[in-house]
């Protein structure tokens, strides 16, 4: 007798599959959501990194710099830039974009080049919060090294 697929059994192949398929979409699904509150940092989302988000997004930063792991690749990734730059020291690092921001653009030959953008002390204090937060949401790891 030669075995073969009947109809009956390719369609609880296609029904029982599909649910399956769903039952483990939506547990996973649950389970993100759940992970969320805890890996976001949500928390310490003061007025002030909502600020420098907000300058952040007005200047297209993400034009030219990823931010965990999204944006675009013209310049280095600012998720652990505290961490590169300010060796995770709110005030070194607050010092540190100070004068990185008013030094721009550099004069340094065979080095992509950043904007001024002539934005005020408050504003860059703004965005270092804005950078120290993102810094500590929890994404795995990423980026994989200290240079981004
Ligand atoms: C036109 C592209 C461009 C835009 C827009 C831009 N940057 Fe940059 N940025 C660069 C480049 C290129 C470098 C690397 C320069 C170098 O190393 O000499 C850099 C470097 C940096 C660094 C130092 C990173 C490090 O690891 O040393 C910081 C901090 C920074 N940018 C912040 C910002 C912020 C904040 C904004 C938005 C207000 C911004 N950038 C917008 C091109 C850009």
């Amino acid at each position: 007798m030669t075995e073969r697929i009947t109809k009956s059994m390719a369609k609880n192949i296609y029904y029982g599959g599909g649910a399956f398929a769903l039952l483990i979409f939506f547990a996973l699904t649950f389970d993100t959501v759940n992970q969320i509150p805890h890996r976001s940092n949500q928390q310490d989302m003061t007025a002030s990194v909502v600020a420098g988000k907000k300058i952040w997004e007005d200047n297209n930063c993400v034009g030219c710099h990823t931010i965990i792991g999204e944006g675009a690749y013209y310049a280095p990734e600012l998720m652990n830039v505290f961490q590169r730059r300010g060796g995770s020291d709110e005030v070194a690092f607050k010092d540190y974009m100070q004068g990185w921001m008013a030094a721009q653009p550099l004069d340094t030959p065979h080095r992509r080049k950043m904007p001024q953008f002539n934005l005020t002390q408050e504003q860059v204090d703004f965005l270092s919060d804005f950078l120290i937060w993102t810094s500590k949401v929890n994404a795995n790891e990423w980026p994989p090294t200290i240079e981004g």
